[in-house]
């Protein structure tokens, strides 16, 4: 048998025997493979808080099993018997607590509202036992996994839908399996297009100053076999007057109703010279990063980083003036008029948007 590949690796698991959400520490790769496992709320918080989970379906997916978690042993303290309002408090304490580790991609909160609904609904109005209502979470939390696979595939399906054989694509940050459960969003068409022989030919971002680009995107799809060229962000521009992309595809952490996109920061120049050399900008997202709550892009709340990822973290030493005023955000949002469409599980959303995403939203909505 060959060497596993780190797409053998699950992103992001859960052990129900050791209560734990296990997942893959991505600020050791590409150097390291650590797998590491997550028991309390800290521990939870910090793996989500330092990025060593990361991108917007992973960080629910983990949330989803970290609440789970969580509830159990708000149980098992009590001695496992326990009315379900006093279990409740708790278990929203906790959820609220996770909640706040980053504000930027909606996946989180949209994942542990949805855990929070199920609890109440088992709890409350099914009337079901302390210990069918840690079940009930059980299978949300695993039904969440699943279901963030079948939506990362079918987005590649949708996605792979815009592009031809042979095709240049260029994509920003990590939208890959490393932040989902399998396929990634942005890099679904990348992995379908590459099983299907279609010799795609990428250029991933580095992605300062976290350089996900760099230590992940290029690590994954290299290891997967795709012809895949790493160029720092400030080359983008070059290669798209050179005529080497077709097409941008890149993933994202909130869709407002408008259809402006929040993204890794540096998304929105990629998409700026992309309109300017009419290249097609494709933005993928599950439809639980469209957030129909957030009217434009200018609500949506863009997380703040400490200046030391800019100035020393990835540098044998530091590379600026001890003291100098450093501005480090995130994410930025990319206008929805350098959109050319979004392209989700259901189907790709063109402007206008306002429409467009409603549609998507209502005909394949869930009760619940
Ligand atoms: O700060 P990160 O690494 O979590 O940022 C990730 C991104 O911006 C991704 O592009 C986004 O979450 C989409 S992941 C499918």
């Amino acid at each position: 048998m060959g060497e596993k590949s780190i797409l053998d690796y699950e992103t992001v698991d859960l052990d129900d025997n050791d209560n734990s959400v296990v997942i893959i520490d991505q600020t050791r790769l590409p150097g390291k493979t650590e797998i590491i496992r997550l028991h309390t709320a800290q521990e939870i918080w910090d793996a989500i808080y330092l990025l060593k989970v990361r991108g917007a379906p992973a960080i629910g997916v983990a949330a989803a099993f970290g609440i789970y978690v969580l509830a159990k042993g708000i149980v098992k303290e009590s001695g496992g018997e326990m009315e379900f309002e006093d279990f409740y408090e708790k278990f929203h304490t906790q959820k609220e607590y996770l909640d706040s580790a980053r504000p930027t991609a909606v996946n989180l909160s949209w994942a542990l509202n949805r855990m929070d609904r199920r609890c109440q609904m088992a709890g409350r109005e099914e009337r079901k036992s302390i210990q069918e209502v840690l079940e009930t979470l059980h299978k949300e939390a695993v039904e969440m996994k699943a279901e963030d696979i079948r939506v990362c595939h079918a987005i590649g399906e949708n996605g792979l839908r815009l592009v031809k054989p042979g095709d240049g694509i260029l994509t920003h940050c990590n939208a890959g399996q490393l932040a989902t459960c399998k396929y990634g969003t942005a890099t679904a068409p990348i992995y379908l297009g590459q099983e299907r022989g279609y010799g795609f030919k990428v250029y991933a971002d580095e992605t300062r100053p976290l350089l996900q680009g760099a230590r992940l995107t290029a690590y994954e799809l290299f290891s997967a076999g795709v012809d895949v060229t790493l160029i720092c962000d400030n080359m983008s521009a070059m290669v798209m007057k050179n005529g080497w992309v077709n097409a941008v595809f890149v993933g994202c952490d909130r869709v407002a109703a408008n259809g402006d996109v929040a993204n890794k920061i540096g998304t929105s120049v990629v998409a700026t010279v992309a309109k300017h050399y009419g290249i097609p900008f494709y933005v993928c997202a599950p439809t639980s990063t469209i957030d129909l709550h957030t009217p434009t892009g200018k609500e949506i709340r863009i997380e703040q980083r400490p200046a030391q990822e800019v100035t020393q973290m990835w540098y044998k030493e530091r590379m600026a003036p001890e003291g100098v005023k450093v501005f480090n955000p995130a994410f930025d949002v990319t206008d929805h008029e350098l959109v050319t469409a979004i392209v989700t599980e259901h189907g790709i959303a063109r402007a206008p948007y306002e429409q467009s995403l409603v549609d998507l939203c209502h005909a394949h909505s869930q009760p619940g």
